[in-house]
Parts: C-alpha cells; sequence; structure tokens
C-alpha cells in the first residue's frame, strides 16, 4: 500500500486528479497528508474538504533548518508515510528527507524533461520558454527526486502537440489536463507493484 504525503505550494489540481483516481479505481494508495508551504495555497482547503489531512510548514515557523526537517520527517513518521509527491511543491526539498525516502519520492513537471528543466523553470516560465523556442511538443514529465532539480530519472511522460498559434496560457491547459492523466495512471502502475511485491 502506498501511503501518500504530497507536498504543494498551490491550487492542487494535480492532488485531486490522483485522488479522484484512487477513489475510483481503487488501486492500493491513499492520500494520507497534504503539506503545504503557503499558508494561503488553495490545496490546503481542498485536501480538508477531502477529509485528508493538510497542514501548512515552511521554513519560516522555525529557528533553523534542523527543526524545520525534524517536524517535517516526524509529520511523516506519524502518517506512517512511505511515499512522496511533489506536486507543485516550490521548494526544494531538504537533502535528508530526500536520503529518508530513496526511490520513494517523485515530481510532476509540465514539460519534456530533460527539456525545459531545472532552476527558474516552472509555472508559466517553462510554457513560455516552448513556445519561445518554438518546439512542436510539449508535456508532462513524472520523475524519481534527487538532490538535483528536475535530474532523476523519468518515470513515464506524455505529450500534446504544440500548435502554431499556441500561447503560453494555451499550452498550460493542455499540459495541465495531461499532467492529470499522467500523475494518477504512474501512482497506479507503482502501486501495484509495490502490492506485487507484498510492500
Ligand atoms: C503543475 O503544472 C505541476 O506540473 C507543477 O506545478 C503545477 C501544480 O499545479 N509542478 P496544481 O497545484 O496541481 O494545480
Amino acid at each position: 500500500m502506498l501511503n501518500i504525503a504530497i507536498f504543494a505550494s498551490g491550487r492542487g489540481s494535480n492532488f485531486e486528479a490522483l485522488q479522484r483516481a484512487i477513489v475510483e479505481q481503487k488501486f492500493p494508495a491513499a492520500i494520507v497528508v497534504v503539506i503545504s508551504n503557503n499558508s494561503s495555497s488553495g490545496i490546503l482547503t481542498l485536501a480538508q474538504s477531502f477529509g485528508i489531512p493538510a497542514l501548512h510548514i515552511s521554513q519560516r515557523q522555525f529557528s533553523d533548518a534542523n527543526y524545520f526537517r525534524q517536524n517535517i520527517l516526524g509529520i511523516l513518521r506519524a502518517f506512517k508515510v512511505n511515499f512522496i509527491v511533489l506536486a507543485g511543491y516550490m521548494k526544494m526539498l531538504d537533502a535528508e528527507i530526500i536520503r529518508e525516502y530513496p526511490d520513494r519520492i517523485i515530481n510532476i513537471h509540465p514539460a519534456l524533461l530533460p527539456k525545459f528543466g531545472g532552476e527558474g523553470m516552472y509555472g508559466m516560465n517553462v510554457h513560455r520558454a516552448v513556445v519561445d523556442a518554438h518546439e512542436k511538443e510539449s508535456g508532462a514529465t513524472v520523475h524519481y527526486v534527487n538532490e538535483a532539480y528536475d535530474e532523476g530519472k523519468i518515470i513515464a511522460q506524455q505529450r500534446v502537440d504544440v500548435s502554431p498559434n499556441e500561447t503560453p496560457e494555451s499550452l498550460a491547459a493542455k499540459v495541465l489536463a495531461v499532467e492529470h492523466q499522467l500523475l494518477p495512471r504512474v501512482i497506479k502502475m507503482l502501486s501495484e507493484k509495490n502490492w506485487e511485491k507484498g510492500k
């Protein structure tokens, strides 16, 4: 069973797509806690509306990085989290947390990595860069998280066409729609693999 913690900073539409897929398709996974660094992010109220514990935890609430890390690790243990999904989390996850969950942290990125990844490549910046580069296709990538931005092993990608009159906004909508398919598909696959191994 995958006991998932979602880390996010924004509206949470990927969280919602995943939660709905888990409930509808009944694969062996559960979102047990949502953590946001942003107290006004939509995902906190959204998660609560699904009855899922949602916590605002930010480095700024702690006097140093160590307390912050210990707090997060404590929460992850308390909720028996064995898998982490970064879904629009605008912070770098602490390296020690990454080491605690080897091959058990994934991120969803709104482009076809390794292109259009790395520092500064988030949100509209990504779609603007894709349109400016006259790319013929873009898409979404789910990959494992390691200590370098957007460089962990790619698990799956889903493509969209970039039309000649595409705008960053229209591309963002297209890519988001495929993210909502890709993330549940990957979690389903990983949870079923995990299930077979009897974990
Ligand atoms: C998504 O585009 C995701 O790829 C990126 O951040 C966005 C989060 O959107 N990492 P939402 O909060 O899930 O709606």
